[in-house]
């Protein structure tokens, strides 16, 4: 039984103070249900509303590509100065340690590989996103793709209808066909027909007239970093994605394939979460490569 013994009445009640009402911190988010805002939280600093997510995923479709033959060795040193790691659940259950307490954006849709046609995908059970604690899904979409765009749309929406149940976030990640123009036009198209189908965050790739992609998309936009570029290049992309509204980077190769790829990844971090000038975080990113090549 219940101790009753000395039941005192509540007696601060703060009757002439009126109970704050939060909005939430990242744009077209504030009507989700607390089980997806807290998962977004982990993905994106509530402090800067960025984040860094560290893609290798890259094996789910390429194998063992530059810089991800050995997970366990080039990836795993990174992920401290990560915000969420996005790769796929076999290399998650297999590699990464639990006890690092990353949010995971898990690659949710598999079918491909480079040896065969692009985007003929199917998502994996949002239960088994569940059993991994997955901070979001990650569904391909590839717009304006004749033989696949119906298909890798009806996958996002799938994915969307599932991790609603679980209140598991979706993103929408837009493929570039070869017969398709990198252009802020189509990117625009693709990242408001992920948004439109419900995804909650999109990665797209950035391009002249960014502005206009993000300002026409409802919900936080990510980049993709895209193919290995001079290591300025790359901090000079991810500073004018965030200045132009970007809510982060999904960088993979021009992390993991850098000749310094721990320091490469702070330095994009101090671009994302402080708006520190692509000049300045080359300068601590060539500061960090010699301090680790001079403990080697
Ligand atoms: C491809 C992906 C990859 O994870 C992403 O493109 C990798 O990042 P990067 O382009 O920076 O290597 O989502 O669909």
């Amino acid at each position: 039984m219940a101790d009753l013994d000395d039941l005192r009445d509540g007696a601060k009640f703060g009757e002439n103070i009126a109970q704050k009402t939060e909005g939430f911190f990242l744009k077209g988010c504030n009507n989700l249900d607390w089980g997806m805002k807290d998962r977004m939280s982990r993905i994106f600093n509530p402090d800067s509303g960025r984040s860094v997510m560290l893609a290798f995923d890259h094996g789910f479709i390429m194998g063992p590509t530059s810089g991800v033959e050995r997970i366990d060795l080039t990836i795993l040193p990174l992920i401290e100065h990560a915000d969420c790691l996005m790769c796929a659940r076999g290399i998650l259950r297999s590699l990464v340690p639990p006890s690092s307490r990353k949010p995971i954006c898990l690659r949710s849709d598999a079918g491909s590989s480079i040896l065969t046609d692009l985007n003929h995908n199917v998502i994996i059970d949002v239960q088994d996103a569940a059993r991994l604690n997955a901070s979001a899904m990650a569904v391909m979409v590839a717009i304006g793709d004749a033989d696949t765009e119906a298909l890798t749309v009806s996958n996002l929406y799938n994915a969307v209808d599932a991790g609603q149940a679980y209140g598991i976030p979706v993103m929408g990640v837009t493929a570039v066909g070869k017969a398709m123009a990198r252009d802020a036009r189509y990117f625009a198209l693709a990242s408001r027909i992920c948004a439109e189908n419900g995804a909650n965050i999109v990665k797209t790739y950035y391009t002249e007239g960014f502005e206009k992609v993000v300002a026409c998309c409802p919900v936080p936009i990510v980049i993709a970093g895209g193919k290995k570029l001079p290591e300025l290049e790359a901090l000079e992309l991810a500073y004018m994605a965030i200045q132009a509204g970007a809510a982060g980077v999904d960088m993979g190769r021009n992390v993991f394939q850098s000749d310094a790829p721990a320091a490469m990844i702070q330095a994009v971090g101090a671009v994302v979460h402080k708006d520190i000038k692509p000049a300045e975080a080359f300068q601590m990113y060539q500061d960090l490569k010699q301090l680790a090549d001079a403990t080697k």
